[in-house]
């Protein structure tokens, strides 16, 4: 089975398209999920999740997730943002509807990180933003990130998901509203070895990778650049960044990958100032 980028194809492909070009075999689930996860509940934020933009004749598509790392500065996936006019590029924070008016800023530039190679490896990017976000320590704040300092993630360690991405293994022709929530999804899962992780099918994943599944549940198209975070004592650490997957979502023993975010957090760091 194919592997592939998580955003949201169509609204990338042809820039004034509107539209949403999966086309994929459909395969059994139930609804409600990122695949397999719940709404935020109402009145509760996930402070650092941002939706990225693009602006299109249809109005403002959401196509990707991204992270809030300063009060300018924005961390998502490289491929959600490589051949895009960055002028048509915005981010809205502290929402948790794509339907609230949130804060909008406007992206000025983007840089990808210089060794990205689709689905390969270093897929990041960290946006330039205008106005600065007001951060509030409420709804809007920004997330820490696990350093390269810092003891490498293996498997087994508990991390959450949030997302505006597809909630169905494969979207369904006439099915928006369905397949695409508009309340940020949440779901919990565990990172596996990259060990796992290859034999599991994701034959390419390497250091600068790592692996997260669940059964039933997983990463899908528009949930791209979106942050993937553990817990620790000094509060959420974001440890990955939501890169590719099986083209159909959440198949019981198919896993994400992410970014591994430990492995770029000097390049990160540089990006801030
Ligand atoms: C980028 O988008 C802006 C605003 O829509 C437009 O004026 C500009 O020509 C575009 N640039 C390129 C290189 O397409
Ligand atoms: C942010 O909120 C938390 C919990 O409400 C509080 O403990 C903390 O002091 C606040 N931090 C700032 C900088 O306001």
């Amino acid at each position: 089975m194919g592997l592939t980028e998580l955003l949201v194809i169509g609204v990338i492909a042809v820039g004034g398209v509107f539209g949403r070009l999966n086309s994929r075999q459909p395969s059994g689930d139930t609804p409600h999920r990122i695949v397999g996860g719940a709404d935020v509940p109402p009145g509760q934020h996930i402070p650092y999740q941002v939706s990225l933009q693009y602006k299109t004749r249809g109005g403002q598509m959401h196509f990707c997730g991204g992270s809030i790392i300063a009060p300018n500065r924005i961390l998502t996936a490289a491929h959600c943002c490589r051949g895009l006019n960055a002028s048509r590029m915005s981010v809205v924070a502290g929402i948790r509807g794509l339907n609230e008016r949130g804060s909008r800023s406007q992206v000025l530039s983007y840089s990808i990180h210089p060794n990205y190679q689709e689905l390969v490896t270093s897929d990041l990017a960290v946006l330039s933003i205008k106005p600065p976000l007001k951060l509030n320590n409420a709804s809007i704040s920004a997330i820490g990130y696990q350093s390269l300092r810092k003891e490498f993630v293996g498997g087994g360690v508990p991390v959450t998901l949030t997302g505006w991405g597809l909630r169905l293994p494969v979207p369904f022709p006439f099915l928006d509203n369905v397949n695409y929530p508009t309340v940020l999804q949440r779901m919990s899962y565990h990172t596996i070895s990259n060990k796992d992780c290859r034999d599991a099918g994701m034959e390419s994943v390497t250091d600068t990778e790592i692996c997260a599944r669940g059964p039933f549940r997983g990463a899908c198209s528009g949930d791209s650049g979106g942050p993937l975070v553990t817990q620790t004592d000094s509060g959420p650490k974001q440890v990955g960044i939501v890169s590719y997957g099986l083209v159909v979502c959440g198949l019981y023993i198919s896993p994400d990958v992410y970014t591994r975010v430990s492995t770029f957090s000097d390049w990160i760091d540089n990006q801030l100032e």
